[in-house]
């Protein structure tokens, strides 16, 4: 596959595509606009893919940036893939239109691209996104996943959203989906943690023999903040190997971890809200890996997460109790 700055979508399952690199939008800290600028500037640089959600409280300011670049002419609302999450207190089937209609209204736009279940562990609904009793403990909840998907379906057959998928799904999970009876839609994607000390090789695999495609998050190793990052994991972008390729290659250990997942056909969305390091994570067309690269890269896997969400360890739907 030649991927291009230019054209760089692949397919997924259901004959829509996706942007193989999305700008991911999480942060931790909201400075007023910085959000709305980075998208702008992203769209600019040439990134088609954004991937926000719910959670992060800061969709509307990723739907001005979209729409005030449509205004200006310098895309078309066609051009651009919006994913957007449905958050584990959503997930009981009667709430995940209204979830997504929310989005639809933060962004102002009449559809999304891809819409996911952001988390297989749901929480009770109605106390905001992280419910926990007056003794601190989580309010955790239980659904039936395959009615969420359904719900999700129908989310799809109104025109809300064109393609469905998942997130943090182990195989299993996946395949209690892909199982259900009557299933009309399959999920297009599973989106978790993966990069060089998290290679995910079992779950790619398995994804692959189900034409599911992996969304990496964290492909650069995280922010690292202690609060809900296992940092006893050393900074990935400080791996030997990755510096002596940047070496080579005349790039940033960055852009090395980003082009090792591409190649693999795995989308990448690292988050960036500064302009230098956008522009940075979108020049990866314009060299390639070799395969013994690709290998000695893929041997760095350590099989350790940095985004463990060891706090909901006892749920029932905890997804990484699992090999994969
Ligand atoms: P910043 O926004 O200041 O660029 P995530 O794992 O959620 O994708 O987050 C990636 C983290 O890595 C963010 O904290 C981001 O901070 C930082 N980052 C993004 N691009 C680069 C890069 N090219 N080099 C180093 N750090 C980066």
């Amino acid at each position: 596959m030649n991927l291009t700055a230019n054209n760089h979508r692949i397919p997924l399952n259901d004959g829509n595509s996706i942007p193989i690199i999305g700008l991911g939008t999480f942060s931790e800290k909201s400075v007023e606009d910085l959000c709305t600028q980075s998208v702008k500037i992203a769209i600019d640089v040439g990134y088609r893919h954004f991937d926000g959600a719910l959670l992060y409280c800061n969709e509307h300011e990723v739907g001005k940036a979209i729409q005030e670049k449509i205004a200006e002419g310098k895309v078309k609302r066609e051009d651009i893939f919006y994913c957007g999450k449905l958050w584990g207190t959503f997930l009981d089937p009667e709430m995940v239109q209204p979830s997504l209609e929310k989005t639809l209204k933060n962004l102002q736009l009449d559809y999304i691209d891809l819409y996911i279940i952001e988390i297989p562990m749901a929480f009770k609904p109605g106390n905001g996104f992280y419910p926990k009793d007056e003794n601190g403990k989580w309010l955790f909840h239980e659904v039936n996943l395959c009615q969420t998907w359904e719900a999700l379906e129908a989310c799809k057959d109104a025109g809300l959203v064109k393609s469905l998928g998942v997130s943090n799904f182990n195989h299993k999970q996946l395949e209690r989906i892909l199982n259900k009876p009557g299933l009309k839609y399959k999920p297009v994607c599973n989106q978790v943690e993966c990069h060089p000390y998290f290679t995910q090789k079992k779950l790619l695999k398995f994804c692959q023999s189900h034409d599911i495609v992996i969304v990496a998050y964290s492909p650069l190793g995280t922010s690292r903040d202690p609060t809900w990052v296992n940092i006893d994991c050393p900074p990935l972008l400080e791996e030997s190997l990755l510096i002596s390729l940047s070496q080579k290659y005349i790039k940033t250990p960055a852009q090395i971890c980003l082009r090792f997942n591409i190649q693999r056909g795995i989308v990448v969305i690292p988050k960036s809200f500064n302009a230098e390091r956008i522009k940075e994570n979108f020049q990866i067309f314009d060299f390639s890996l070799t395969d013994e690269e690709m290998k000695n890269l893929e041997d760095l896997n350590k099989n350790i997460r940095f985004v463990q969400l060891l706090m909901w360890a006892d749920h029932p739907e905890y997804p990484f109790h699992d090999e994969y």
